[in-house]
């Protein structure tokens, strides 16, 4: 297949990485028919209901409501993520039923969602005019819809957008990077895109199968990408800032074992390719900035659980308080002073035994009293990933001596001389 307007110079980065992206699609489909007629094709194969699902969609209604939680956390990460400003200018790309333009729409943002087939964006239409109820911050709608090959042809707009969301969109495309090309030449030069989709399944795996099965009956595209063949769309299509994350949904007691692993969750699993994109380093910077102050204790030493907001003692070092228990999880640390203190045998007249564990073993046992309550421990570490464990039975509260504060505090940490692994 040929589209217009994409030359054919097969030495070109974009060419190699095309042809690799879609050497899996079966041959001889008309994807762009199998895109405008999808909904059709459903309701022909599966029933009328499908109309009714795509006008409430997300909300399924199952018997099985998973697909309904990962749409919809999904889509609040990314709106909490991208920290928009009131009436921002949204799109909402390959945007369906328009679900995410609605949303946004009732937040207050004016929303253009766009999408190539006629079928789905009259259905998109009907599920904002049949709403009686505007966003409260304004008295009327500001959401519209466009019918438009965003592969072949940028839409045309009055003003440019300052976000577009890409929700299970990118990998329908049979080249993306044009798609990303035309949306940015509607966006402002500091907008950010959102995408959310998911991961390319192994070879050969249900998933991926299943992926082919529905790609020749519907002749719709269904290849997620890796995420390093995502990385490169993103750079060839100008967007060289960017930013993948892992979504963590739900309610998590509060101990270690589960912290640990939502912890793994978020830096083993590829299932999904959640990325915000912008070709703006300033515009850009302001999500990894938020990025870099998630509690971190120093630089290559995170806090898992345990401690309290960074404080300055009078001598300028920074420290914070912990509870009972703390964790902290080392990357890239060869060797690091961890200076540890107490306050909490001066409250309590009592000795203080603190517990050091480096990955599950004891490392070292602290013995603190009202004539000695500060050290500083050279930690050199065997691997470049560690989980540190900081353990202590006793604890005060400032409140218990009439202050205003009524965290439970068991000692103080920070870190100095800090060696990375290279
Ligand atoms: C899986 S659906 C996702 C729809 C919507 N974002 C949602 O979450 O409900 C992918 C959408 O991309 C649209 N699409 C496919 N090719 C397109 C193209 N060339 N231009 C615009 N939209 C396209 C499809 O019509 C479809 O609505």
């Amino acid at each position: 297949m040929k589209l217009k307007g994409w030359k054919n110079n097969k030495d070109s980065e974009e060419d190699k990485l095309l042809n690799e992206i879609n050497a899996i699609l079966p041959s001889n489909i008309d994807w762009k028919k199998g895109a405008k007629a999808y909904l059709r094709q459903l309701v022909e194969k599966k029933g009328e209901h499908n109309i009714r699902y795509h006008l409430i969609k997300p909300f399924l209604g199952g018997p099985d409501f998973n697909p309904f939680f990962i749409d919809f956390y999904n889509f609040l990460n990314i709106v909490q993520k991208l920290d928009l400003e009131m009436k921002s200018r949204v799109i909402d790309v390959g945007c369906g039923s328009g679900w995410l333009a609605y949303y946004l729409g009732k937040m207050g943002h004016t929303t253009l969602g766009i999408d190539i087939s006629e079928e789905l964006i009259e259905l998109a239409r009907k599920r904002v005019e049949s709403d009686p109820y505007p966003p409260f911050i304004e008295f009327d709608w500001k959401v519209s819809f466009m019918v438009c090959d965003l592969e072949e042809s940028t839409p045309r707009v009055d003003e440019p957008f300052d976000a577009a969301i890409f929700e299970s969109v990118l990998h329908h495309f049979y080249n993306p990077i044009a798609v990303l090309r035309n949306v940015s030449s509607i966006l402002k030069p500091e907008g950010v895109i959102a995408i959310s989709e998911g991961h390319m399944p192994e070879k050969n795996t249900s998933n991926f199968k299943e992926n082919l099965e529905l790609m020749r009956t519907y002749g719709t595209i269904e290849r997620p990408f890796t995420r390093k063949q995502l990385k490169q769309i993103l750079s060839i299509a100008g967007f060289n800032h960017f930013q993948f994350y892992n979504p963590v949904n739900g309610l998590f007691t509060q101990n270690h074992r589960i912290a640990e692993r939502v912890y793994r969750t978020i830096v083993t699993d590829n299932y999904f390719n959640i990325v915000l994109a912008s070709r703006s380093e300033t515009a850009f910077r302001k999500y990894v900035q938020q990025e870099k102050d998630y509690d971190m204790l120093e630089s290559g030493i995170h806090i898992v659980t345990g401690c309290y907001e960074r404080e300055t003692s009078p001598e300028g070092k920074i420290y914070r308080w912990s509870g009972p228990e703390c964790r902290l999880r080392t990357e890239n640390v060869k060797r690091f002073d961890l200076v540890l203190s107490s306050h909490c045998p001066h409250y309590t007249h009592q000795p203080q035994c603190i517990r050091i564990f480096i990955d599950n073993s004891p490392y070292q046992t602290i013995d603190f009293d009202e004539e000695k309550s500060t050290l500083s421990l050279d930690i050199a570490l065997n691997s470049s990933s560690c989980i540190i464990d900081i353990v202590s039975e006793n604890c005060f509260s400032p409140k218990w001596y009439q202050q205003m504060d009524s965290r439970l505090l068991s000692f103080m940490i920070g870190c100095e001389h800090i060696k990375l692994f290279k």
